[in-house]
Formats: C-alpha cells, structure tokens, sequence
C-alpha cells in the first residue's frame, strides 16, 4: 500500500474539501483485486487535525487481506479465489484450512503432511482435564471454551514466540487440531460421560463426531451421511473476512497477545447472538414460536419491532447468503437421509416463506443466512443447542488462524488503536462529597 500523503503522487485520488475553509486534502485510493476501491486515509489526522467516524465499521477497510472475498450484492463468498459451493461440494475440511493458511489448494504430498501435523496435535495436555473440573455441569459450553482455549497458553510455552514463524505455525496447527478434541469434553462434560480420546485414523468430521457420541461401553460407528454433512458444516463456517470475531482476533493479536489468548477473544466475541451466538438464538426462537400457525404472529412482532427473526440479515449480504443455500441442501438431505421429520424445520420453512415476501423483510434485504438452517442439521445429529455456537468455533479457529497469520506476517503491522468522538464532560472541578 502506498503511503498517503497529502500530495500524493498515486494515479488514483479521492480529495476531500473543508466546506467552510475551502482547504482540499488529497489521498491515494487503493485498488484491490477485488471489491470496492479504498480511500487510504491513514495520515487523514496528520494531515487534517480530524477524525473520522464509522462505528461499526460500515466503510473501513481494516487491512488488507488475500484470504476471503465476499460480494454481498452478488451472493458471492470466495476463499483464495475459489467460490465457497464448489469449495462445499468438491472439497473436504481439512483441505479447505490447507488453503485458507497457506493460499493453495494442496497437492497429494502437501495435503498427506498437512493432515498428519494437524492429526499430531489433536490430543491435549492430560492436566487439561482438570479445568473442566472446575466449570458447574450445566456451565455454557462457549463459557468453557473461552476458558480453556486461553488456557492453552499455559501449556505450550514452545510455541508463544510470535516473532518465529515456525512456532506461530505450529500454534496455527495446534489450535486447529486441539479445538474439536476441547469442544468434545465440554459436551462430554455437559452430559456426565468420560471424555473420548481423539482418533487420528478417522477424518477431522468423523474424528469429531467420535469425540462427541462414543462412549467406552460399546463400540462406534460413525454414520457417513452425518460425516459428510458435519465436514460440509466446517466447511461453511470457515472464514468470512473481517467479521466481528476475526477483527478481535486482529486486534488482540495486533498487541502482540499469543494465538492461543487472540483466538480466546475471537470465541467470546462469536457467542453473542447476532454472530455465531444465532444459531443456537434460531433453535430457540423455532421452539418458542412452537407451531406453523403462530409464524404470523410472531412475523407482526418483528415488525413491531420487539424482536428479531434470527437467522435472517447480514452487514454484508444484501441478496442472499450462499453459505445459507449450500446448508439448506445439505439440511434437507440430513433430514431425508435420517428420516427426521422436524416440526421446527415446517416453522421454518413457513417463516422463509414469509419473510421472503413480505416487503418488510425485502425492502431491508433481509434474507436467511448460514446460521438459519445449520441448527436443524445439528438438532438431527443429535447435539443440544448450547453446542451450536461451539462448533462453529471449532470452524471458525481455521479462518482465525490463517487471519492472524497472515496479519502477522505483514511487516507493516502495528497495534491496532482506534480513535474516538469524544462526547462527555468537559473540565469539571472536584467537588467534595459533603458538598454534592
Ligand atoms: N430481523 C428483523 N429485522 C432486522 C433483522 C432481523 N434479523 N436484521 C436487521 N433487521 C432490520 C433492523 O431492525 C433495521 O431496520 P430499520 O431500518 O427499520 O431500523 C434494518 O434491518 C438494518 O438492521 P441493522 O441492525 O442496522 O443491520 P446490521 O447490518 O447492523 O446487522 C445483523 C446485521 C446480522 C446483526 C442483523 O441482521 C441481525 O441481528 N440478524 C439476526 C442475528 C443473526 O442471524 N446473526 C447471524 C449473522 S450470519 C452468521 C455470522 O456471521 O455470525
């Protein structure tokens, strides 16, 4: 990125003028591959003794990045360039983290050595155990992972030095390895049974699911259709830019912190509910609406503004979600596969339905996202809604990971400190507590 100046030499320019001085300020614009040309303002407060103000990040590009593209209007969600339904259909998870880290698709060699460094790390620490000790039985299993993902810390003192590219990727694959084996104990833990070792001869999904439905007392085998489903699930879930648990990631990780705390921050920021929190909000929100008959009234109510219809909306999608259509396909084949028939996916379809065409919903651009569908293939599957969020954790660390990665490989990177509008008090005077 060229560095802005006031006169900057750059081929092209965005100039803001000062309305009441007439002064001008001229700034490089940035071209990507892809999307949305950016204004470089970085020296906008040098050069201008102001701010700008974007909240929520409406149009601040917070870095650059190689890694994921998404064209909201379009629909459209790439990853290294490779659009996210073929991704789904012609790849496989463990492949899809390969690319995500390391910007291509692996060959036969590179994907072998890849699956056996992660397959190498997927035990943890025996003395980790004894954290879940600590957690109530019915503790949320997200509060748990924010836990003992930080406290992986603790544990791998030989791969902290951030500094050495080595052992931030060796951190890189420990966390990927060691996610599902954590996310299992907290639902083993959940439901009294003994934790499951992990199985390096069986793929990431089935290993996972292994992890989470074994039990000592008789043998396991895992079902392929749910399997494939599981893996398709991490798939989607994956990455998607600079969300709001992959910007806490950054921002962690731009103070120096160790992976295994940035990624702790990214799992606290993906439980609430208008992030990866809503896949379990959606479950709930299907089971307090109850049955097909009550959709319309539960519909008057988000336009009444006294809720909203989760699983529907995204920042940036303003078409559709094809992370949403590839899960639809995949929830309908569960369902049919298992022969499940969920009155809550009939509540769901009859709040599609619905929402799809009610100008309400359409004038906002409101359409069903990833997390709208995924909760029903996760209910068939067998997990309780409390470890929906969980796994797409268990995902996202790939796209975390390779975010952090690539953030710290970028020699220009420093702390990340916003700035802000200050709009308090001004100068008061102390005024002694008899006196107030
Ligand atoms: N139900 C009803 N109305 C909504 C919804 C919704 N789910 N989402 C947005 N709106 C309305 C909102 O009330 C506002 O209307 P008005 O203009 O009348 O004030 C308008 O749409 C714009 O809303 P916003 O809050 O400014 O939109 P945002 O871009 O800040 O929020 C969102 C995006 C995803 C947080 C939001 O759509 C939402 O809360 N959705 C439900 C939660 C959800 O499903 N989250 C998962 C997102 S996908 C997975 C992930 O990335 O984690």
């Amino acid at each position: 990125m060229p560095d802005a100046k006031q006169n900057t030499t750059a081929e092209k320019t965005f100039t803001f003028t000062n309305d009441q001085t007439g002064e001008k300020w001229t700034f490089p614009v940035v071209e990507g591959t892809l999307g949305p040309d950016t204004v470089d303002i970085r020296t906008f407060y040098e050069d201008t003794n102001m701010f700008t103000l974007d909240p929520s990040f409406t149009s601040t590009a917070s870095c650059k990045s190689r890694i994921t593209f998404i064209d909201g209007d379009k629909g459209i969600l790439l990853h290294r360039g490779y659009n996210i339904k073929e991704l789904a259909e012609k790849s496989n998870f463990m492949e899809v983290a390969y690319l995500l880290l390391y910007g291509d698709l692996p060959n036969r060699e590179q994907y072998e050595d890849f699956r056996k460094n992660i397959t190498y790390h997927t035990m943890v620490h025996e003395q980790l155990q004894f954290f879940f000790r600590g957690f109530r039985r019915d503790a949320h299993p997200m509060a748990i992972m924010c836990g003992v993902v930080g406290a992986l810390a603790s544990f791998y003192h030989d791969s902290l030095d951030i500094s050495d590219p080595r052992q931030r990727e060796i951190s890189a694959h420990r966390l990927i390895a060691k996610l599902p084996t954590l996310a299992a104990m907290a639902y083993k833990y959940s439901v009294g049974q003994p934790f499951v070792y992990p199985r390096n001869d069986l793929t990431f999904a089935e290993n996972f699911l292994h992890m989470c439905f074994a039990v000592p007392a008789e043998p396991y085998k895992v079902s392929p259709i749910l399997a494939d489903a599981m893996d398709k699930i991490l798939i989607l879930h994956a990455d998607h830019e600079q969300n709001a648990s992959t910007s806490t990631v950054r921002l962690a990780g731009s103070s120096q912190a160790n992976p295994f705390a940035c990624i702790a921050a990214g799992i606290a920021s993906l439980w609430g509910p208008a992030h990866g929190g809503a896949n379990q909000a959606v479950l709930e929100m299907l089971e307090e609406i109850g049955s097909k008959d009550r959709v319309p009234e539960f519909i008057q109510g988000v336009k009444d503004k006294k809720y909203r219809l989760m699983g529907f909306g995204h920042r940036v999608y303003k078409n559709f979600d094809p992370r949403a259509t590839v899960m639809k396909e995949s929830c309908d084949k569960v369902l049919a596969e298992l022969g499940v028939a969920d009155p809550l996916l009939e509540i769901a379809m009859e709040l599609e339905k619905i929402a799809l065409s009610d100008p309400y919903f359409v004038e906002r651009k409101l359409y069903p996202n990833v997390d709208f569908y995924s909760g029903i293939i996760l209910k068939a599957m067998g997990f309780p809604v409390s470890m929906f969020t969980v796994l797409f954790a268990v995902s996202r660390t790939v796209g975390w990971v390779s975010q952090w990665k690539e953030m710290m490989e970028e020699p220009s990177n420093r702390i990340g400190r916003p700035r802000q509008l200050y709009c308090g008090a001004k100068d008061r005077d102390y005024t002694p507590v008899e006196k107030r």
